[in-house]
């Protein structure tokens, strides 16, 4: 099957020699206050959602990003434009994160184009487009599910740990869901695909810290203002906004702002680890939707 790989430079490569220096202590400031400058970044389903905030937080943190998405051209392209007002520069590159295949070309054509990478965030998930309840659900769809949400992330990172441990290390952060944890009504492919991502991290973090190159993820509940939250009963939303103890319904830019923390050296000491972002919502022993 031919493979369709799209990439379009938007901001030219900047080369920490090409910066301005004036003094060492110039170049120091602005390295502290871009921690991932000269970083290269992949965010697989980057294009829209979480995806997207995870991109410009990298992208605000100096990395340069490539935007994988899978169908709709235009939202890369747009994440790509919002990028560049970070000050910041990236690629678009299309890519089902499903086929295996695809998945080896993309990462060809990241050393090929943007020269390597640093950072590699597993946001690309599907799903939900059919939420059904684990006794309704069916064969095909639960393997398209696990093909995207497991084997994707599984076999992404297998591709991106030659090209970090060539450049010294690298950081990989997979986005996990509460309903890994908890039940959610037909919820079920996603939730068990994400409890087997949750348990990959691990096994992952294990092997690839001794070459420089840490593992984590992060596990949202309920995000606000993303499309996954659609497929849930409005019901659940509203009893989530009412009893996290955090007050407020957690937002695309907080699970970016804990996606780019672990992407820096300040999380160093942060290995395999799931980090819950709930508001303090799995604290409390009853939810009632
Ligand atoms: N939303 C929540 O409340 C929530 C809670 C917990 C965890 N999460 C997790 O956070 C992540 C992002 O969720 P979201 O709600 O922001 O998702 P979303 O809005 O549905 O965005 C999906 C993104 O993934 C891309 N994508 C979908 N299938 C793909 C594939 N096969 N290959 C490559 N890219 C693909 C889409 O690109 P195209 O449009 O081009 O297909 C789009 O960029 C997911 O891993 C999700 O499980 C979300």
């Amino acid at each position: 099957m031919p493979i369709l790989l799209e990439s379009r430079p938007i901001a030219p490569r900047p080369r920490l020699a090409d910066w301005p220096q004036s003094s060492h202590a110039d170049y120091n400031r602005r390295v502290s206050e871009k921690p991932l400058a000269g970083k290269i970044a992949l965010v697989t389903g980057g294009s829209r959602g979480i995806g997207r905030a995870i991109v410009l937080r990298l992208g605000r943190l100096g990395a340069r990003v490539v935007v994988n998405y899978s169908r709709r051209e235009d939202d890369a392209l747009s994440a790509l434009q919002e990028l560049q007002k970070c000050d910041s520069g990236g690629w678009a590159m299309r890519a089902d994160i499903g086929d295996l295949e695809q998945v080896h070309e993309l990462f060809a054509r990241v050393k090929e184009e943007a020269g390597g990478l640093d950072i590699l965030v597993n946001s690309a998930a599907r799903g939900l487009q059919r939420p059904r309840d684990a006794m309704a659900s069916l064969p095909n769809h639960l393997r398209n599910t696990f093909d995207v949400n497991v084997l994707g992330p599984w076999f992404s990172t297998k591709e991106a740990a030659p090209l970090m441990e060539a450049r010294g290390g690298g950081s990989v952060v997979n986005l996990t869901s509460l309903g890994a944890q908890r039940y959610l009504p037909k919820y079920a492919a996603v939730g068990v695909t994400k409890g087997a991502l949750d348990t990959l991290t691990r096994y992952l973090a294990v092997e690839l810290a001794p070459r420089g190159i840490r593992v984590n993820s992060v596990c949202p509940s309920w995000v606000e203002d993303s499309e996954g939250v659609t497929a849930l009963p409005s019901s659940y939303g509203e009893a989530i906004r009412r009893s996290a103890p955090l007050g407020r319904p957690i937002t695309p830019a907080d699970v970016a702002n804990v996606v780019g923390f672990l992407c820096c050296p300040e999380s160093e000491a942060i290995v395999g680890q799931n980090i819950v972002l709930d508001g303090g919502l799995t604290l409390l022993g009853v939810i009632n939707p």
